[in-house]
């Protein structure tokens, strides 16, 4: 096994995988080869593979936001982006590497000496280099022999080298190569002097027992760190980056909430945490950071990330059924394979058709509803006639409708009395309305970036300042300029413990709708008499 700190700077792990709180199967151990390296190094690639995902386009401000944050986290190694590819690449690439302490930047370079100068430009001292090698892209893209792509990739990196950068070289579509071609690049690129070789699933043909096989023979005539590069598109991105370094891999190419090239790349809150979890591995990943930095990447690059994604989506640690509910309240390590706080998210029980007492006696407790349990079942009774006729129950609802149980009075007392909103160009957009809150009417006028911003900041102005607008949905229902939108948003009332509150509207006045969705999520959220 190569000795990674040889090459890399050494940086001190921080374990923080608390192993006595990670419930995994034992037949992990089990399995478990004298191949897996000890430490394995985290080459993210959120900012240059991650950025080659449809539609996303992050600005130089966004760039820097997300590499600190990388960095703060603790990857080894952050690929700042193709400074070859425009002048805003370079731009970036220059100001991440100047705005993060501990990890390493590096930039992409095809095997030419331009796109290296490109990068010398900005200050990298760190390549990331790569030429296609399987015959498909010789014949199709590159239109060049083995001998020239062997040529070029030596040159390439003989010049790297010269000019003191560390590289790592890539043979793109490398899973598609012809094995004894891949090996002869391996010890060209060695001859070479290259620091790292990264071994690329290109375009994610391969399984996890072909890649171990892969790595295997790689192995046998690599002497500096391999790194595995694996595109998700049959879904074994994951799967993929483990089996390379089950045996020997000592680096994984990984991107935040697996955006990139189509289907995306591993994800690296998957990949760190299975590493850890499965292989016992050393990495320099705080665990705890990658709630927050899933979040803001998925808020930077506009990509929401799907409820059911493992490890950091909405309901990876959301329980419903009353089964699970009881067991979770029990020990969560009957239904979590670890908990939330170690990767920095929240659990969440939700209310919903499969509820049993326990949920809801448990989520009631923490707003401080008392409630007996013959009011408890009566509950429960019409959260399910309720989710059998397709309606979901959210917090404020559960409060309101045990409020209503427990014999407090549930008043609507928060209402719009009137709303008006000037907007055009050249004038800021303002808006002023007066709600009714128990009875007194209240007026409040704000500013917004348009009329839906200045609209709601009114009604926040009115509300206070611990309400906050959490999310915002528009959609048109129908095609046209005349087509009726629905809004849908949900809010939160901070103060004590946080509750959450949805509301809907359809009408034909993106503003107006908006403001009556919002009225709505206020009337919900300040039903409980007690709130107001
Ligand atoms: O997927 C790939 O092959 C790449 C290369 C640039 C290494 O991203
Ligand atoms: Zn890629």
């Amino acid at each position: 096994m190569v000795d990674l700190r040889a090459t890399e700077q050494s940086r001190s792990p921080r374990p923080t995988l608390d192993r006595k709180r990670v419930y995994t199967s034992q037949f992990n151990a089990m399995a478990r080869v004298d191949s897996i390296p000890p430490r394995v190094m985290i080459l993210d690639t959120t900012l240059r593979d991650g950025e080659q995902t449809p539609g996303i386009a992050l600005s130089t401000d966004d760039k820097v936001r997300i590499a600190q944050a990388l960095d703060d986290l603790g990857v080894d190694v952050i690929e700042a982006g193709f400074p070859a590819a425009s002048i805003g690449e370079q731009d970036a690439a220059r100001k991440v590497a100047s705005s993060v302490s501990r990890a390493r930047v590096c930039g992409l370079a095809r095997c030419n000496r331009k796109d290296i100068d490109r990068l010398l430009d900005c200050g990298l001292d760190y390549v990331h280099t790569f030429i296609a090698t399987s015959d498909i892209h010789l014949k199709h893209k590159l239109k060049m022999d083995r001998e020239q792509v062997k040529a070029r990739a030596v040159d390439s990196i003989e010049y790297a080298k010269s000019h003191g950068l560390t590289v790592e070289f890539s043979c793109e579509d490398a899973t598609r190569t012809d094995l004894d071609f891949l090996k002869e690049m391996h010890i060209a690129v060695q001859g070479a002097g290259v620091d790292k070789i990264n071994v690329p699933d290109t375009v994610g043909t391969i399984s996890p027992p072909a890649m171990e096989y892969l790595v295997k023979e790689l192995m046998t005539v690599t002497k500096v760190p391999i790194s595995i590069h694996c595109h998700d598109d049959f879904g074994m991105a994951v799967a993929n980056s483990l089996a390379a370094v089950r045996q020997g891999a000592q680096q994984v190419h990984v991107t935040v909430n697996g955006l990139g090239e189509r289907a995306g790349n591993a994800a690296l809150e998957e990949t760190a945490l299975s590493l850890m979890a499965f292989f016992d591995i050393e990495m320099s990943v705080d665990t705890r950071k990658i709630g927050p930095t899933s979040k803001l990447v998925s808020r930077l690059t506009g990509y929401p990330i799907p409820p059911n994604k493992a490890i950091i989506g909405d309901n990876a640690f959301a329980h419903e059924s009353g089964i699970h509910v009881h067991g979770v309240l029990g020990d969560p390590s009957t239904y979590e394979a670890f908990g939330p706080e170690l990767v920095g998210v929240q659990r969440n029980i939700v209310i919903g058709k499969h509820t049993g007492a326990h949920s809801v006696k448990e989520k009631l407790s923490e707003y401080g509803v008392d409630i007996t349990d013959d009011q408890v079942a009566q509950v429960v009774d019409k959260i399910k006639k309720l989710a059998d006729s397709g309606k979901d129950v959210d917090d404020a609802e559960l409060v309101a409708l045990a409020s209503h149980i427990v014999g407090q009075q549930e008043t609507r007392n928060v209402r719009l009395k009137e709303f008006a909103v000037f907007t055009g160009i050249n004038t800021t957009p303002t808006a002023v309305v007066s709600i009714e809150v128990n009875g007194e009417k209240k007026t409040g006028t704000s500013i917004g970036i348009g009329p839906v911003d200045a609209a709601i900041n009114a009604i926040k102005s009115v509300m206070g300042n611990d309400i906050s607008l959490e999310e915002y949905r528009l959609s048109a229902i129908t095609g046209g300029s005349d087509s009726l939108c629905e809004v849908s948003v949900r809010v939160a009332r901070s103060g004590g413990r946080k509750m959450m509150s949805i509301g809907k509207a359809v009408g034909s006045d993106i503003v107006q709708t908006s403001v009556d969705a919002t009225m709505e999520a206020l009337d919900r959220l300040y039903c409980h008499k007690k709130e107001l």
